[in-house]
Parts: structure tokens; C-alpha cells; sequence
């Protein structure tokens, strides 16, 4: 085993350790899968939801985990079925219905990378089929499906991960390890941001020529939505639509608020406010492209309360500086999946006098007093602030978030664990006040959270 994966393990216990504490108000131990993978079997898994990410996942999973063995494919777009034949192999099974991919007891494990208004569905379904979970962020499409996706897994005892896969880089383990060891003091402000200024970054993404209501299942696409008259742009760019996506929300904040939980082991804010518009991307979308929200998070046993400030402006033509800052008493900690720089300065105890201040006002009599003074109770060794410090991480050329957030989860399979690094309850604490973000954006209201209890609360 190389050093780094033993470190990689040691972490992901520790977290998981805590998550199992700290994670659900009522007390919950793991629950050990009785049908455990024998360390010489293969994980067979299946991807629902071919598309983007559903390939960006699968290649993902396969990277990570050499006992991992992709077997089926299931999409509701048949070119996209063609292209999983094309890449992974004719032997690949693939088949417009997920539920043929639920029934079959050669599959032990499910990547659900839908839309966002099928997760919770075909999550639950695939925890009662007795398949192991990793579904895609946001974990849920609305609040108040949360709870049920938790019971579903708890009831199943199969292992499930939440794919918010930068918490598994290198970089965001280091900036834990700093935060933790307490290396910017007390925290009392976050910010992070993810703008972007071009169409695809923007979710406008190509439209095959041959979409039609014969090449796709437009029926089942809807889902739990309101029926409405196929549309192409609706099923390939369904970001842009609140009746299947969470908006820069659920798409983007998810990401921004996992790695603040991830490093700072918070469990959530209390009070949620946003605002935003639609500035450039007025193509019949019906959520916003500039959004800013400001999460208050309150003060517990492991954190000083702090305020997070999150931003996503699709329609950013001046300079785009993505990136996190954890700011506190101490010093700051600002990085993204790739590097982080720590920088250290404290305040002298003396809080010095003179240039821009009142003491220049005093009268000559009473600035010698006040001096006399000022000498007596801060002497010379309280006077001087400690250098600044500069330390950065650069990750390993060969880091894999992605490929390690999937070894991640099949470890966990073939441990019969449920202590993921990023359990339903990690990733339900994260999704629900980013949805709180977009009602907030919706109502203008503020929105009250519980985040131990994990309700919205009435205030
Ligand atoms: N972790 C990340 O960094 C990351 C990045 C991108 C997307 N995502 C998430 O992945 C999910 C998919 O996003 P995407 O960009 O790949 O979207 P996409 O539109 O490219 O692909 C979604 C696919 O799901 C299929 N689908 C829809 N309903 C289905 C159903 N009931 N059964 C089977 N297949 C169905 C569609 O046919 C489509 O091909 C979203 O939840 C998104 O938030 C995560």
C-alpha cells in the first residue's frame, strides 16, 4: 500500500467515524450488510442516466476501483445507449427502462446520474432492489424528499455515496487537516464562488439532430413533472427548468457548501437568504443565472459561528477567480480541488496609536499622559504582530477526486460499511440549504433551518 493511500484510508475512517456521531440527531449505529462482497469478487455496477456525467462517472468508477466491472447502461435517449456500446463494449446491456437494471441479482451497485427530479426515486427503488448506491448531487431535487431517501438506506442497510467527488481531492483533505489543527484560529467567514461567462458553461448544451419523441421516452423523462408537449431543449437542457433541476443552487452551491461541511465538519446554517436575477441567458429559462446567498451558520461545539457567502453570476465578463476562502481570528485558508494556500497572521496584543486615530486630537499635555500610559500597559514584546506566513499545497500531478470518491464508495461495498465520506445524511445537510437557496431566491423570504434536526423550521 502506497503512503498516500494509507493516509487516504486513515481520513476517510476518521470522517466517517464522525459522521456516524455526529451526523443524525437520533442515534444511529452502522448497519453491517450481511451479504458483504468477498474481497476476490468484482462489484458489478450499472449507470442510470447515460448522459454527461453518467460517462464522466462511469470511466470515473473504473479508474478508481480495477474490481470494478461495468455491466449496464440505462438512458431514456437511444443515441446515447449507442455511444455506451461504442465506448464500453457490445456486451454492455442497455435498456430504456432502469427498473430491467433493478431486477437483475447479477448487478450489486447503481451510479444514478439523472436529473435531478428522478434521484430520490430511483434511489429508493434501487435500496429496496438491494443494490449499493451513488447517486449524483444535489442528493435531492426538493427539501421535503430528504427524510424518505434517508429511511430507505438506513432500511436497507446498503452502502451509498453522494457525488460530490472534490471532497475526495487531496487538496480538500489538506485544507481539513489545516483547519482542524486550528491553523486560522477561530472561523467567522466563508466565501466561494463558481461564475462562469459561456454557453455550455451556462448549461446550453448541443441538442442531438435526431432528438424526437421516437428516439427518447419523453413520458417517462417527465416523471413526477407537470406533462407538458415534448420539447427537445427541456430533456438536454433540463438544468434551465425547475421541474427537473435545482438550478445554480443544486447544480453549483452543492459543491461550494460539501467542501465547507467536508473541512469544517458543520453541520449546516440556520437562517438562509437570497437574491439574484436573470441577467444575459434569457433563452425561456425560469431560474436565475446571478444568484448571491448568505447562510448564517450558528455557533457550536466544534465552530464559532460564521456567516457563508455563496455566488454563482453565469454572466461574468470580468475576471473569474473561482475559488473558497475560509477566513478566520488567525489567518485564511482559500483553495480549490487542486491547491491551497494558507496564510498566518495574528494581531499583537498592543493595539498601537498614532497616524489615522484620535491621539493626534489630544492636546500636547494629554498625549504625553496618554503615552505614559500606553507604555506602562503594553511593553515592548506585546507591540509586534507575527510575520505573515505563506504556506501552499500544490496537489499530486496524479490526484483523481473523482476516481477516489467512487474507491471510496466500493470500499465501503466490499467492507459492507455505510461509512461513506459522503453519506445521505452528509449529502442531505449540504442539498437542503442550497434548496433553501432557490426558495428563499423564489419567495424573498429568509428561510429558517434546523440543521441538527434537519427541518425547515417556522419562524
Ligand atoms: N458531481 C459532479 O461534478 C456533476 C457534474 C455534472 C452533473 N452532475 C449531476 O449528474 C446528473 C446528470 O447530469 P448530466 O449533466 O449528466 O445530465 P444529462 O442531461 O447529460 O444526462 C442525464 C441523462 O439521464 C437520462 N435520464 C433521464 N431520466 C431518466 C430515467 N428515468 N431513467 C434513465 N435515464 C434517465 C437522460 O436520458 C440523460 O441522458 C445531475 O443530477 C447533475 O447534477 C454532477
Amino acid at each position: 500500500m502506497n503512503p498516500h493511500r494509507r493516509h487516504f484510508i486513515k481520513s476517510v475512517t476518521a470522517a466517517s467515524a464522525l459522521l456516524a456521531t455526529e451526523s443524525i440527531a437520533k442515534p444511529f449505529s452502522i448497519i453491517k450488510d450481511f451479504k458483504k462482497i468477498s474481497p476476490n469478487d468484482k462489484i458489478r455496477f450499472a449507470t442510470i442516466g447515460m448522459g454527461i456525467q453518467g460517462h464522466s462517472d462511469t470511466k470515473a468508477a473504473l479508474r478508481g476501483t480495477p474490481d470494478a466491472e461495468f455491466v449496464a447502461a440505462a438512458d431514456l435517449y437511444d443515441g446515447r445507449l449507442t455511444r455506451v456500446k461504442e465506448l464500453f463494449g457490445k456486451a454492455i446491456f442497455t435498456t430504456r427502462d432502469y427498473r430491467q437494471i433493478l431486477e437483475r441479482k447479477d448487478i450489486d451497485a447503481v451510479l444514478v446520474v439523472t436529473p435531478d427530479h428522478w434521484h430520490d426515486h430511483i434511489t429508493k427503488a434501487s435500496l429496496a432492489a438491494g443494490k449499493h448506491v451513488y447517486c449524483e448531487k444535489p442528493m435531492v431535487h426538493h427539501i421535503q424528499e430528504g427524510p424518505s431517501v434517508i429511511e430507505a438506506w438506513k432500511k436497507s442497510g446498503k452502502t451509498m455515496q453522494i457525488g460530490s467527488q472534490s471532497i475526495s481531492s487531496a487538496a480538500f483533505k489538506e485544507v481539513k487537516r489545516l483547519y482542524q489543527a486550528g491553523e486560522i484560529g477561530e472561523i467567522n467567514y466563508v466565501e466561494s464562488n463558481n461564475d462562469r461567462f459561456n454557453a455550455i458553461g451556462a448549461w446550453n448544451y448541443s441538442i442531438p439532430t435526431d432528438a424526437s419523441p421516437k428516439t427518447l421516452d419523453w413520458d417517462t423523462f417527465l416523471g413526477d413533472a407537470p406533462k407538458v408537449p415534448f420539447d427537445a431543449k427541456r430533456f438536454f437542457r433540463w438544468r434551465n427548468y425547475r421541474d427537473y433541476g435545482t438550478g445554480v443552487a443544486g447544480d453549483l452551491y452543492v459543491h461550494l457548501i460539501t467542501g465547507v461541511h467536508f473541512v469544517t465538519n458543520s453541520l449546516g446554517p440556520e437562517r438562509i437568504f437570497s437574491s439574484g436575477g436573470l441577467s444575459y441567458w434569457k433563452d425561456g429559462r425560469d431560474v436565475p443565472d446571478v444568484m448571491v446567498s448568505i447562510l448564517d451558520y450558528p455557533k457550536t461545539a466544534v465552530n464559532a459561528g460564521f456567516q457563508m457567502v455563496l455566488r454563482v453570476n453565469f454572466a461574468n465578463a470580468g475576471a473569474i477567480a473561482n475559488n473558497t476562502r475560509i477566513i478566520g481570528t488567525e489567518g485564511q485558508l482559500e483553495f480549490t480541488e487542486d491547491h491551497l494556500v494558507l496564510t498566518k497572521r495574528k494581531l499583537p496584543q498592543a493595539p498601537g496609536f498614532g497616524g489615522y486615530d484620535s491621539y493626534n486630537t489630544f492636546s500636547e499635555s494629554e498625549q504625553k499622559e496618554f503615552k505614559k500610559q500606553y507604555d506602562t500597559q503594553f511593553p515592548q514584546e506585546t507591540r509586534k504582530a507575527e510575520p505573515v506566513k505563506e504556506i501552499k499545497f500544490e496537489a499530486p500531478k496524479d490526484d483523481d477526486a473523482h476516481a477516489s470518491h467512487f474507491r471510496d464508495f466500493f470500499d465501503n461495498v466490499k467492507k459492507g460499511s455505510l461509512g461513506t465520506v459522503e453519506d445521505p445524511v452528509f449529502g442531505y445537510r449540504a442539498a437542503a440549504p442550497v434548496l433553501a437557496c432557490n426558495e428563499s431566491y423564489f419567495s424573498r423570504k429568509v428561510i429558517h433551518w434546523d440543521p441538527v434536526e434537519m427541518k425547515l423550521k417556522k419562524k
